[in-house]
């Protein structure tokens, strides 16, 4: 699959007929909020694990020093935690733009903490994406991390404000926060 995913998504239309749909953000979705919405609630999502496993060349890297972004690996007894929002559809055009560099549509079943659910989406990276580069060390995942940077910024930046937004929520992810403890070090040095 290439990583240019916005003809693909345009055509995924699963909620059409649909005035709203739940969108939850689990990377940059919950903290950089470009986009209206309705309503946010913290929510989680069951058998998906946040990984720092997607390249960006087009957001936090270039086509030759791309960084790393998150996306979600299915994994049996994970949670993740993150941002619902509900949305129009008309604000899926931008996402798709956003979200192009190989992040698909996906629904999923999204879990609020007053035990209500819902069906709704999420943009997930597949491993057979273009942009994917899979798994490596916090420490290798951290040093690529520190030296990249693209049009949207610093990739430190991205992990920054995710490790903030979660802990501002009261959540924690083991990956996320290893790898900030990484970058620490590296900065330390
Ligand atoms: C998300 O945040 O839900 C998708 C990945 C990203 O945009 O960082």
């Amino acid at each position: 699959m290439t990583f240019d995913t916005v003809a693909i998504n345009q055509h995924l239309n699963r909620f059409d007929g649909h005035e709203e749909v739940w969108l939850f953000g689990y990377g940059s979705l919950i903290w950089k909020v470009d986009f209206p919405y309705i309503e946010r609630r913290p929510a989680r999502i069951r058998g998906w694990a946040r990984r720092f496993w997607q390249g960006s060349h087009d957001h936090r890297g270039t086509a030759e020093s791309p960084g790393r972004v998150a996306t979600l690996m299915a994994e049996q007894g994970a949670v993740c935690a993150g941002m619902a929002y509900r949305i129009t559809p008309a604000v899926f055009d931008h996402l798709d733009m956003r979200e192009k560099n190989g992040y698909l549509r996906e629904i999923v079943m999204i879990e609020f903490p007053d035990h209500d659910a819902t069906e709704g989406l999420i943009y997930i990276a597949s491993p057979d994406n273009e942009a994917f580069l899979g798994h490596a060390s916090d420490v290798e995942i951290a040093t690529q991390i520190s030296r990249a940077r693209g049009p949207s910024g610093l990739n430190r930046d991205y992990l920054m404000h995710l490790a903030e937004a979660l802990r501002d929520m009261g959540e924690s992810d083991a990956h996320v926060f290893a790898i900030e403890t990484q970058l620490a070090l590296i900065d330390e040095t």
